[in-house]
């Protein structure tokens, strides 16, 4: 099959291409490395079955150049934190006009990646593809990453009706993993392993009880292939998660990584930052899946658990570090 992959080099991008290409499948990749990197893509620049087209997705033309049977749209802007709504807002909503434009052309299913995020503060867990919206005042920016994802969703399915789009949605729960961006861009595992080997002290936001149900990048990816491939798929939302069992507070994710980090995280202290640093915030308190529908409908099973995970991701960064430092 031939696919197009928005954002092969950003976290997801590059370990869904290495899953496509070791099924022998053909694909496309586009990315303006705003935030991925080469290196991720770097094991595959030579594979014949992957060609990578390096330039801004809006740009015009782009897409032209190409035709596939499946559009993997992961290329995206989040809000980290308490800023950004503007480009969030602009960019995102940008892509995805391109790409749906291009998969009503040339018939191409549209396999867009949504978020946990658009479940919001909701209250009633867990949440499943049917739960309610229940996002903060707009004058919180942080919601705009939210925001943006569910206009997506409703404009892709206003697409299916009124223009025939082919489509599936996908809505992941943190994945985390080797090829991550070591910053907060890339969630709170990602900076805390990176502030450790850095010698820097680790800051969770609010009382650390806020809670999050994270998924290792396997896992993520055993769902997206599922969504791509089973014909059961086709039209339908599903959450890609871990079990609900593995929810856990950033407070104890801090010290689980510290734990499992035993030498470099001596010195290392947990810092509590209060939410009011980052001007008018709201966080989650609480993030757990429902994943009844992609287990029953697809034979999802994730496999991994938050400290299997989490020792992999270390193994990578420690690794990463060492090379540049
Ligand atoms: N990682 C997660 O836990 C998670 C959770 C929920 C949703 N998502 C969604 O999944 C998708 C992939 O996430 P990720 O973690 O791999 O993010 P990422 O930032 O690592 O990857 C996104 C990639 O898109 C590229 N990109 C951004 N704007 C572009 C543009 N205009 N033109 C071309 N390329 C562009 C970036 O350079 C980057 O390589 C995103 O849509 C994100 O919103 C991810």
């Amino acid at each position: 099959m031939k696919l197009i992959v928005t954002g092969v080099c950003g976290f997801i991008g590059s370990n869904l291409l290495k899953a496509l290409l070791k099924e022998g499948h053909n694909v496309v990749g586009i990315d303006n490395l705003s935030y991925g990197s080469i290196e991720n893509i770097a094991p595959f620049t030579k594979d014949e079955n992957f060609q990578f087209i390096q330039a801004d997705l809006c740009e015009k033309g782009i897409l032209d150049q190409t035709k596939a049977d499946v559009i993997i749209h992961l290329a995206s802007f989040k809000i980290p934190r308490y800023t950004n709504a503007f480009q969030t807002l602009e960019e995102n909503n940008k892509m995805l006009k391109v790409v749906i434009e291009k998969c009503i052309k040339d018939d191409s299913k549209l396999v867009f990646s949504s978020t946990s995020d658009i479940y919001g503060k909701n209250p009633d867990l867990p949440y499943h593809e049917e739960s309610n919206s229940v996002l903060g005042p707009t004058t919180v920016k942080r919601w705009a990453y939210a925001l943006s994802k569910l206009y997506a969703e409703q404009y892709i399915i206003a697409n299916h009706a009124e223009c025939n789009l082919k489509y599936t949605i996908m809505r992941f729960f943190g994945s985390y993993g080797p090829n991550q961006n070591t910053t907060w861009w890339g969630g709170p595992q990602s900076a805390f392993i990176q502030n450790i080997l850095e010698g820097k002290n680790i800051e969770v936001h609010g009382d650390g009880l806020q809670t999050r149900t994270f998924t290792y990048i396997d896992d993520t990816i055993q769902g997206i292939l599922k969504c791509i491939f089973n014909p059961k798929a086709l039209n339908e939302i599903f959450n890609i998660a871990n079990d609900a069992s593995e929810e856990i507070t950033i407070i104890d994710l801090a010290k689980t990584i510290c734990k499992l980090m035993p030498e470099s995280s001596k010195s290392i202290e947990i810092e509590m930052v209060p939410y009011q640093k980052f001007g008018k915030y709201e966080d989650v308190l609480r993030r757990v899946p429902d994943i009844k529908k992609i287990k029953t409908m697809l034979g999802f099973e994730p496999k991994y658990t938050l400290q299997e995970g989490l020792k992999r991701t270390i193994e990578w960064q420690v690794k990463k570090h060492s090379v540049i430092a």
